[in-house]
């Protein structure tokens, strides 16, 4: 199989974990390429629940997984995240880049006081990347040095000023703070150090030597720092692209760039959302779709499927192909429309605006669409034969419609979470 990203192609929570746990099975490496905690990825299968927020999604069919270069990480979440996994009787084959970045609980108590107006997940992401862009943190292969702890001090002394003019921490607390998350991270250090190496290169050699490699995305690509919903978008690139910068995929070597959208649309924290619903409407949808976040526990804003928006995604992220998610959700709920054209002030547009308020200002103009057939499961088992025409015609009527906007197929349906509620066409 060739090498393969998935990634996003909303605002994050699409299935991707679902995605790149089907995927996996037939692949040799997996590889998370962006972002850090902020990201929970959802597995279930045979009944457990697993919900990822460093590990990648491939670690159920124990496939040598990889945390790259761009993704940062808080030494503490993944080793319980690693421990918790451990003890529900899995061993995690997993290797991280030496040049991953460090969340410190500065870069936490950054966010939680200045991420409010995002809606951030709090777990340091914006304060973490701010401070890698300006060269003054710690890499994973800092805190393995055998000088960890000088090094940790050092890196402190450069932020000082900041956190204790901005009240983040007093004088007193500063000095406190500083010998403790020195000893604190050397010993995770230590913990990690068998893990640690030039993931880039382990990369190289899977795709050199004809192996598959899945690169895994996080968020989605209407969250990416350069070209999603500017300022509310997260603090990595979440593009495709990512997975070259972040991941170590390699230029020119053949790849897959699969989408991932559900059938409908959320977002969790603040920004802009055209197609939004409110009220009762919403709650159902909510509901039904048990649309809470993975990460912080957050009620997701639910909306209908936004064509515009996907159309613009598919486009900057190149996604060549779409796996489509929870059409078994919006098949309870009724009164479903696509959102197929932007008007703003009466005018239809022709571009998806990168200006915050100008998208506040977007009235969405909507498609009615044909309720979609609600399936049992054995129904739905019926199905697997990898053919559209099999379909009931509402779902068939639907993802036509999707494609012929998006002019990309869409290539793998899912309809439930389970690994096995998966449809590959
Ligand atoms: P991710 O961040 O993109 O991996 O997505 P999340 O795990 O945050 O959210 C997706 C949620 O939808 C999870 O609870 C999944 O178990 C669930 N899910 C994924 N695909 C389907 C599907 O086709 N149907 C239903 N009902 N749930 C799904
Ligand atoms: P997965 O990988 C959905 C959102 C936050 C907030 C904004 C910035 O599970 O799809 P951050 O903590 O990154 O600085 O928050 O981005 N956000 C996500 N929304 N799914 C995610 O990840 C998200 N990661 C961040 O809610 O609006
Ligand atoms: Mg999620």
């Amino acid at each position: 199989m060739k090498n393969t990203i998935v990634v996003g192609a909303q605002w994050g929570d699409e299935g991707k974990g679902k995605l790149v746990d089907v995927l996996a099975e037939q692949s040799d490496l997996v590889v998370r390429f962006n972002g850090g905690g902020n990201a929970g990825h959802t597995v279930m299968h045979d009944g457990e629940t697993y919900k990822f927020h460093y590990m990648p999604s491939g670690m159920l069919h124990h496939k040598t997984c990889i945390l790259g270069t761009g993704v940062v990480i808080n030494p503490k979440d993944l080793l319980e995240e690693m421990e918790s996994f451990t003890s529900s009787g899995h061993s995690p084959k997993l290797k991280i880049s030496a040049r991953a970045h460090v969340i410190f609980p500065h870069h936490q108590l950054i966010d939680a006081k200045e991420g409010g107006k995002i809606g951030t997940t709090g777990r340091g992401i914006g304060p973490t990347y701010s401070q890698k862009a300006s060269r003054i943190n710690l890499r994973m292969l800092d805190i393995i040095a055998d000088d960890a702890e000088q090094r940790i001090k050092t890196a402190l002394k450069d932020v000082k000023d900041m956190l204790v003019s901005e009240g983040i921490l007093s004088e007193q607390d500063y000095n406190d703070y500083c010998s403790s998350v020195a000893v604190e991270y050397a010993k995770y250090g230590q913990h990690f150090k068998p893990f640690i190496t030039d993931t880039e290169d382990l990369v190289r050699i899977a795709s050199k030597s004809g192996q598959s490699v899945l690169f895994e995305g996080a968020q989605g690509t209407l969250l990416d720092l350069n070209y999603g919903t500017y300022p509310y978008v997260t603090s990595s690139s979440t593009l495709a692209a990512a997975a070259y910068v972040g991941g170590g995929a390699i230029p020119g070597v053949p790849i897959r760039i699969l989408g991932i959208t559900k059938a409908y649309t959320t977002r969790v924290g603040e920004g802009p959302f055209p197609t939004e619903l409110h009220g009762e409407a919403a709650t159902l949808l909510r509901e039904t779709g048990h649309e809470y976040g993975a990460t912080t526990g957050r009620p997701r804003r639910v909306g209908h499927l936004d064509l515009y928006a996907l159309r613009y995604a598919i486009r900057i992220s190149g996604i060549q192909e779409l796996a489509m998610t929870k059409i078994d959700t919006l098949a309870l709920v009724s009164g479903i429309k696509v959102c197929t054209a932007y008007k703003i002030n009466d005018k239809v547009i022709d571009y998806f605006p990168a200006d915050a308020p100008t998208l506040e200002l977007v009235e969405p103009i909507y498609t009615e669409i044909d309720s979609i057939s609600s399936l049992s499961r054995e129904d739905w088992s019926k199905l697997k034969t990898g053919n559209k025409a099999a379909l009931p015609e509402s779902i068939r009527n639907y993802i036509k419609f999707i494609e012929d906007y998006v002019e990309i197929p869409i290539s793998i349906l899912s309809h439930g979470p389970e690994r096995n509620e998966t449809i590959v066409f």
